[in-house]
């Protein structure tokens, strides 16, 4: 089939030709922005789900949703090492400047980028550009050195300003998971300050279910303010159409086995779902129609791309003892695992083997579902470890099964 015409789109974050199965999510998000807009209180979402099932290309998604509705969309993604409140300026900032070429409510502006310069100094940032434009301090705001006060404090100038302006500002904030405990329970508490003000402002997320686990006020706060919807893999009639439509457009039709095929090797999963998919057109050999045996041609290819790109990618800058764990967790085949049992298949006590554990589940490739269970963040990973022998400790005994 023509390469030039493939639809599909296997990639981080990248927009998939047809976005199945997340209306009910995108109404929800659809509903907040508009209630908010008119001073009605709405909860935002944050999304959980494991790697490549399309948390980040919803939430771009929201982004849009949100600007057409006049609203400025600022996004930030959290890594690793990310200072969290930098970018929270930097998301600020950069909302402020956009809100304030609007040139409308000019004092409010000026004040607002003065609120920032004042939460600027207090946390040691270095200046965003509002000490070279001479917007004066404004004290008592957002300078106290609580974190979610001062977060409050710049959220609700950011909001007025909005409201001020007849318009409206979203955030959205991807890899929740790698911020701190203390940042998230800050950020959580900060919009609750804020929540009863009813400003046309709202922080949408996404993260790895290993997102931290609030305590206490912090928790009850965001089950007021989020609801946490799980993003998952696509059920199968779902999953057949996000390959089926895009074809369709370009006068080309899957045949149902070859469909039933992809569906069943990829579970659904939209990340693989787009690389067997485009594996598949680029080996047909038709021109109208793609078949089970032109899967069946794509499946080791598919493969390859995905072991060279999105598990490599992930599996990346790990230690060897990182990789021992994780081949000990692939060798028990499909998880989730009892985490006594992948000690016993290091050969290890469980506290010998709990910063090991600890580590992966900080960099977001494992999860702990429950107590005492750990799972992997990507799916059928257990897949990838098993067809690679050169992982540490595989077993070679381990069965393949699908991808
Ligand atoms: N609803 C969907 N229907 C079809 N394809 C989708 C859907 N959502 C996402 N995809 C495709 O899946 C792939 C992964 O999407 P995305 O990067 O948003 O996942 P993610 O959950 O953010 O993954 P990660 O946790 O690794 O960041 C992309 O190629 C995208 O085009
Ligand atoms: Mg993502």
């Amino acid at each position: 089939m023509d390469p030039v015409r493939n639809p599909y789109s296997p990639g981080a974050g990248t927009p998939p030709p047809a976005l199945v199965g997340r209306d009910a999510h995108l109404d929800t998000f659809d509903v907040a922005v508009q209630r908010l807009a008119i001073g009605r209180s709405a909860k935002s979402l944050m999304l959980t789900g494991l790697r490549g099932v399309g948390k980040t290309v919803l939430l771009r998604e929201f982004g849009r949703t949100a600007e057409s509705h006049g609203w400025t969309h600022v996004r930030t993604e959290a890594t690793e090492q990310q200072h969290f409140v930098e970018s929270m300026a930097t998301l600020v900032r950069t909302a402020l400047l956009r809100l304030s070429a609007a040139r409308r409510a000019a004092k409010r502006a000026r004040r607002a980028l003065g609120i920032l310069r004042s939460f600027r100094a207090r946390w040691n940032l270095p200046g965003g550009g509002e000490f070279s434009l001479g917007f004066d301090p404004v004290p008592g705001v957002a300078d106290s050195g609580a974190l979610d006060e001062d977060l409050a404090g710049l959220f609700s100038a950011v909001g007025d300003l909005a409201r001020a302006q007849g318009t409206g500002v979203l955030f959205t904030v991807d890899e929740v998971q790698y911020l701190s405990l203390d940042e998230l329970a800050a950020l959580i508490v900060g919009l609750h300050r804020i929540s009863q003000d009813q400003l046309p402002f709202m922080v949408a997320g996404a993260g790895l279910p290993s997102l931290p686990s609030l305590a206490g006020e912090a928790r009850s706060y965001a089950e007021r303010l989020f609801s946490f919807p799980i993003i998952d893999s696509l059920p199968a009639a779902e999953a057949s159409r996000a390959l089926s439509a895009p074809a369709a457009e370009e006068e080309v039709h899957w045949q149902p086995d070859a469909l039933e095929r992809i569906v069943e090797l990829t579970d659904g999963y939209p990340y693989f779902l787009q690389e067997f998919g485009k594996q598949a057109w680029d080996v047909a050999t038709g021109s109208e129609h793609i078949t089970l045996a032109d899967v069946e041609a794509a499946v080791p290819l598919a493969l390859d791309e995905l072991d060279s790109g999105f598990f490599r990618a992930r599996i990346g800058r790990t230690t060897d003892a990182e990789r021992a764990y994780l081949a000990a967790m692939a060798s028990l085949g499909p998880g989730p695992y009892e985490s006594g049992r992948v000690a016993a298949a290091r050969g290890k006590t469980t506290s010998q083997v709990g910063p090991v554990r600890d580590a992966l589940i900080k960099r977001g490739l494992c999860y702990a579902p429950r107590h005492g269970i750990i799972d992997f963040t990507v799916p059928m990973f257990d897949q990838f470890i098993r067809r690679h022998p050169d992982m540490h400790g595989v077993d070679p005994s381990a069965s393949e099964r699908g991808v």
